[in-house]
């Protein structure tokens, strides 16, 4: 797979591809990580790339001139047909589900802007999906594109250890997590659960299913009530 992100700040988006998973995903061939600096196609002569919004308002608009020919640039790059994704709070909602197609993809152009907006012509000529990572505001779109870029390469076959991947099995379930626990089993006079150190597997599994409903009912219902969903639907 390979992601471009298109940025007014490529130096930010490429350090936090330098840690943890995405490195590692590259250097076993995964992923390729393209950064692009926006500003570099301005035909601007003082490389300008916002300007004032017609009607008046707020803040600046990204320009279409250098991320059209950004887009066009890159795109060129390479055979594979770009995947177009806008960072944007007005994108719809970023979900494990959307993660697990995009994953998929052979190559994605994540767009990162910054200042008060896009030119809609940005949304009507390139036609790009819209994503948004929640609801709250961010000062630029390259935070988003740190976590998009995380939450798909940590699903890339080989990307995680094998003890590692059990991890998104456990959430993909639709249920939050059970409590864990590690060394020691005392630690300033808080136990360890017996069952958990007692080795009756059976009793194990059970206790974790049944914290893991609880935790679910308690802090997140909104997540039981999609699975009861998705279960009906399945059985229609
Ligand atoms: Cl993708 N961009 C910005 N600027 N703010 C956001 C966002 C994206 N998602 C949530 N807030």
């Amino acid at each position: 797979m390979r992601i471009d992100v298109l940025t007014l700040f490529p130096e930010s988006v490429q350090c936090f591809c330098n840690y943890s998973i995405v490195p590692r995903a590259q250097q076993r061939g995964l992923v390729e990580i393209v950064c692009t600096d926006i500003r570099q196609y301005s035909q601007d002569k003082h490389r300008k790339v916002d300007d004032k919004p017609f009607g008046g308002g707020p803040g600046m608009i990204m320009m279409c001139q250098p991320l059209f020919d950004a887009v066009a640039a890159v795109q060129s790059q390479d055979d594979r047909p770009a995947t177009k994704i806008l960072l944007t709070p007005q994108g719809r909602k970023l979900t494990q589900q959307m993660v697990r197609q995009l994953a998929l993809e052979p190559r994605l152009l994540l767009i990162a802007g910054h200042y008060e907006g896009f030119d809609e012509r940005i949304r009507t000529g390139l036609e790009p999906l819209e994503i948004s990572i929640g609801d709250y505001v961010l000062s630029g779109g390259e935070t988003a594109a740190a976590v998009l870029i995380d939450a798909i390469v940590r699903l890339l076959p080989g990307a995680l250890g094998d003890e590692e991947s059990v991890t998104e099995e456990s959430f993909s379930d639709g249920l939050l997590e059970y409590p864990q626990y590690t060394r020691p089993r005392v630690f300033r006079g808080m136990e360890v659960p017996e069952v958990l150190v007692n080795g009756n597997h059976g009793k194990i599994a059970a206790w974790q299913d049944n914290w893991a409903q609880r935790r679910t009912a308690e802090r997140r219902p909104d997540l039981l009530e999609e699975n009861n969903h998705k279960e009906k639907e399945e059985n229609r």
